[in-house]
């Protein structure tokens, strides 16, 4: 009989061998090819697109801390304020948890305001990415969402009393305000109903539906492809294997990249959790060390930070309804964004002179807002707020204008109307008791819109856009 002799099969490795058992069940793989290994982004990703995946990383630490918090914490109002204070001392390591949360919360606006800011720089909200756009509008209304019922948990002074002044804007509504007011607050009043109803919100309902976005966010990204800092799209440029000639897989290049994005910012997340948790401030309210006293309102009641801008916007207004109007428009305009600025070219780097201008007026304005939201509501911040405001509108206007290559008609015609719109609000809020103070600050939407409208008429070379490159640039 001859004898037969099987030779031995290579082992695969335990690792390999699982991963095919996974893949023959779950498309796990394909979907890492497919999403990260074989994704190409351009080449050409600058310091801007760090903030992507910076935010994915927050959104991780705010989940993760916020279920160790939710494990001591109690959504009572007679134990609320008391659980914090047990969470910060006795709580094994719950001081840094809650500081990491504090901290994420803060940073995670500082990292979105930054995501959002680029995608204005480099016009990632144009076409075919403005269902990605809408998208992130979406997240970030969920994020304002969140943060807002967040800051009720503590049940201090400032969660107190910030959460009557936002729930009470729903009253301004006509007809049904008084009873969306009682409906949202589930009581007459912020109690201990709106602290469980916000606790169940800010805990499970709110996280999940900013998961969903996250990951619709990403699905309609990998759909369209990223844009990059030259505005040019790297697909329709392909090589003969059908890559774009202009892109580099995203795993490894850009997996590397970010990671060092997250070391840098992990850093100064460190510096600010250890060694200046509440930011002088300007992270955790002072007057929130205090417990919640409905008998007792604080002299000045304003948001936390990334708030500032809109409640700037809110108050800046005599009258209630006008206000709320006013502010929920400043936030609604931003979904609009990719039918207002419709200019062919996308990034701001070969926009136009008075373009690039406009864009950096309106982020200074938005900064500015955010001071005006800090301070004293006295009339002089209140008239300055109400002229940045204008000025945070204007910048929509301009934008739209832009767009269509204006002639010089037009740009007279947007200046008659937007001036007659500023002079009817001022009319329809007239005090005479402020009368200088309504002159003088109106020089502050004037020089706007003449610098934005005249100067141009003067010097149009101003308003001259730069050729696009055929390809994506390395500078
Ligand atoms: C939890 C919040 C968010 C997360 C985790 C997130 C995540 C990401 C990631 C990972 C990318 C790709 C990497 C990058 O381009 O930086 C991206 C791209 C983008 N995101 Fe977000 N994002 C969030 C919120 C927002 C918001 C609020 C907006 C705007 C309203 C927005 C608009 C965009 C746009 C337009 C792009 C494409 C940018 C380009 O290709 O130039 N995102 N996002």
């Amino acid at each position: 009989m001859s004898e037969t002799r099987t030779v031995p099969k290579p082992s695969a490795g335990w690792g390999k061998n699982l991963l095919g058992w996974i893949d023959e069940r779950f498309p796990l793989t394909k979907l890492w090819k497919s999403q990260v290994s074989e994704y190409y982004a351009p080449i050409n990703f600058n310091f801007w697109y760090f903030f992507g995946s910076l935010a994915l990383l927050v959104l991780v630490n705010q989940i993760v801390t916020g279920i160790f918090l939710a494990m001591s914490y109690q959504p009572n109002t007679h134990l609320a304020f008391g659980s914090i204070q047990y969470i910060m001392r006795d709580v094994h390591w719950g001081w840094l948890l809650r500081y990491m949360h504090t901290t994420g919360a803060s940073l995670f606006f500082v990292v979105i305001y930054l995501h959002m800011f680029r995608g204005l720089l480099y016009g990632s909200y144009k076409k075919p990415r403005e269902l990605l756009w809408i998208l992130g509008m979406l997240i970030y209304v969920c994020l304002m969402a969140e943060a807002f019922m967040g800051y009720l948990m503590p049940w201090g002074q400032m969660s107190y009393w910030g959460a009557v002044v936002i729930t009470s804007l729903f009253g301004a509504i006509p007809w049904i305000g008084s009873h969306l007011v009682i409906w949202i607050r589930g009581d007459f009043g912020v109690s201990g109903a709106t602290l469980n109803r916000f606790f169940a919100l800010h805990v499970v309902a709110i996280p999940l539906m900013l998961v969903f976005l996250v990951v619709c966010h990403l699905m309609a990204l990998h759909e369209v492809g990223s844009n990059n800092p030259d505005g040019i799209e790297i697909h329709e440029n392909l090589d003969e294997n059908g890559k774009p000639v202009d892109g580099v897989p995203f795993h490894p290049y850009y997996t590397v990249k970010d990671l060092f994005g997250v070391g840098i910012f992990l850093i100064i997340f460190a510096i600010i959790v250890f060694y200046a948790p509440t930011l002088k401030g300007i992270f955790i309210d002072p007057i929130n060390y205090k417990p919640a006293n409905f008998l007792q309102t604080p002299p000045d009641i304003h948001p936390l930070w990334y708030f500032t801008p809109y409640y700037a916007i809110l108050r800046s207004f005599p009258n209630k309804l006008f206000g709320v109007t006013t502010f929920m428009l400043a936030i609604v305009v931003l979904f609009f964004l990719p039918w207002i600025d419709r200019h062919p070219i996308k990034s701001v780097r070969y926009r136009a002179p008075f373009y690039r201008i406009l864009l950096l007026a309106f982020a200074a304005t938005f900064l500015f807002l955010g001071y005006i939201g800090m301070q004293p509501a006295t009339l002089f911040w209140q008239k300055v707020g109400l002229r940045m405001a204008e000025i945070y509108f204007l910048f929509f206007v301009t934008a739209w204008t832009y767009a269509r290559s204006p002639s010089k008609l037009r740009l007279l015609v947007t200046f008659a109307l937007s001036l007659a719109v500023i002079l009817w609000i001022d009319w329809r809020f007239y005090l005479p008791s402020i009368a200088a103070l309504i002159w003088w600050t109106l020089l502050i939407p004037l020089c706007y819109l003449i610098l934005f409208y005249l100067v141009p008429l003067l010097w149009p070379g101003g308003m001259r856009d730069r050729t696009v490159p055929t390809r994506v640039t390395l500078r």
